[in-house]
């Protein structure tokens, strides 16, 4: 069947990855499967993976919904997100195998910034020098020079440059403001060229080429963000140990899923070979719905202590089997400062939980076995969808690529992100990880970008009256687990 499937799609000009065709094969018509995603396409792309499948089964519930006169249960979640065999074929017991967990980056205990002016300043000249370093990698940006003497020359040129300001013009010519330590210029992206659709946004620092012209006005040729290289292998453990994301937890809230989480506690604890195989479980921020986020909050509370919140998290983390560790960071609904980079949870609240939660800071960086995890919570995301108009909370994997491409966590400053100016800029993406995973956006999707695995780990928490109001539909409930091994990464629902 599955090369009855590979044909199929390579007769319609189309091939799958791994994890899509073992979608296929769970489902009872595998053919007759195939043959709806594609016609689901506007224009197949030319490798379906499992992420594609699940836009696609998503956009086709989305307009089931909407064409119903009576608004009907959705499809049980667990046949459109199936985990292939393979996965359950190859597994480790995660109890015979010792813990092994190094943080390699981590605000917690090193803050030191007071908010200064001077804090600012240097704060921006660590993110500029950072990745204008990762820039000049670029053997296109090898000779980039300094923008004071860029603009004084009219043959063709590099610079590389902070975003100041981007602005499109009634022409629809895009215009950005590039700064560097010795002037500013403005960089026309010709209306209609690609450089003019790319997902430029403030404060994040870029390379250009091309030419000033006698106005001043520096055209550009290309555009170069610093990204990630081109491909990358995947570390791998020596057995198949695996990992499970959760975040936006939000314990307090009238609108956590108790039922949803009951499903997940009992299977973990008493479930199939994958459940077994889990040694450890990240918990990216909002783990409680906290006091005062916003405001008539404690119309929706069900715990208005915020004490209470953490210690009934904390005794639902304690019924979770011994061998399954838990890596807690904070997100913009926890206990910590609001301000990026987030510090671990204080003390007084550590000490509710038991031993096997360790704490860490928002973004963090945690090696499991030699895989480099980077942990994110993800409000930026909030500041990506409102400047780019191509990206959406339904799809945060496009806001994480963005992330990956510009090496920066939140690089919008003065938007809904709160940054604290550090001395070093902790939100840049220094280090390649294997692993990154985020929250906050209530959604859920797996996928990849230049070898690393991407995860948006959904919520347990249904649809608020604040998302009612935005229109924001929650993907609850939703488990991604990533296998140390292989990199695999599924979605088990629940
Ligand atoms: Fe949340
Ligand atoms: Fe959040």
């Amino acid at each position: 069947m599955r090369d009855r499937i590979l044909s199929f799609l390579s007769e319609r000009g189309t091939l799958a990855d791994e994890q899509a065709v073992e979608y296929f094969l769970t489902q009872a018509d595998p053919l007759g499967a195939a043959d709806r995603l594609l016609r689901a396409f506007q224009d197949p792309p030319l490798v379906i993976t499992l992420e594609d499948i699940q836009r696609a089964v998503a956009i086709a519930r989305a307009a089931t919904d909407r064409a119903a006169t009576v608004r009907t249960r959705p499809p049980a979640p667990a046949a459109a997100f199936a985990i292939p065999a393979s996965f359950r074929e190859t597994v480790a017991p995660a109890a015979d195998v010792a813990e092994d967990i190094r943080v390699l980056k981590d605000i917690t205990g090193h803050s030191t910034c007071e908010g200064t002016l001077a804090d600012f300043a240097r704060y921006f000249r660590h993110r500029f020098q950072t990745i204008a370093r990762i820039l000049r990698h670029r053997p296109e940006l090898a000779g980039a020079m300094e923008i004071a003497r860029a603009k004084k020359l009219t043959r063709d040129t590099a610079v590389i440059g902070i975003v100041t300001d981007v602005r499109t013009t009634k022409n629809g010519h895009r215009i950005l403001e590039l700064e560097d330590e010795t002037g500013s210029v403005s960089v026309l992206l010709p209306a209609g060229s690609s450089l003019a659709a790319d997902a430029i946004v403030n404060d994040e620092v870029i390379g250009v080429t091309g030419r000033s012209n006698d106005r001043g006005l520096f055209i550009a040729k290309s555009l170069l963000h610093p990204d990630l290289p081109t491909s990358k292998a995947f570390p791998g453990t020596e057995g198949h140990l695996r990992v499970g994301f959760m975040s936006d937890i939000h314990v307090g809230s009238r609108t956590f899923l108790a039922d949803r989480w009951a499903k997940f506690s009992a299977w973990a604890c008493d479930g199939d070979e994958v459940a077994r195989s889990l040694r450890y479980l990240v918990l990216s921020g909002d783990v409680v719905d906290g006091i005062g986020v916003y405001p008539r909050q404690d119309e929706e509370l069900v715990l208005d202590d915020i004490y209470a919140q953490y210690e009934a998290l904390a005794s639902m983390l304690h019924e979770l089997p011994d061998h399954l560790k838990v890596i807690l960071l904070p997100g913009n609904h926890d206990a910590v400062r609001p301000a990026e980079p987030q510090p671990a949870l204080p003390t007084a609240i550590q000490k509710l939980f038991d031993s096997n939660v360790k704490f860490v800071g928002n973004p963090s960086t945690v090696s499991l076995h030699g895989v480099r995890v980077l942990a994110y919570h993800g409000r930026s995301m909030d500041d990506f969808v409102s400047a780019v108009p191509s990206l959406s909370y339904a799809r945060p994997l496009d806001a994480m690529r963005e992330m990956l491409r510009k090496r920066h966590l939140a690089p919008i400053y003065g938007g809904k992100t709160p940054i604290a100016p550090e001395a070093e800029d902790h939100l840049i993406i220094d280090q390649v990880p294997d692993i990154f995973v985020t929250g906050h956006v209530h959604a859920a999707a797996v996928g990849e970008h230049r070898g690393v695995v991407l995860v948006n780990s959904s919520t347990w928490q249904a649809q608020t009256s604040f998302q009612k109001m935005h229109n924001i539909e929650p993907v609850a409930g939703r488990l991604p687990i990533v296998d140390l091994h292989t990199g695999e990464a599924v979605l088990k629902v629940f």
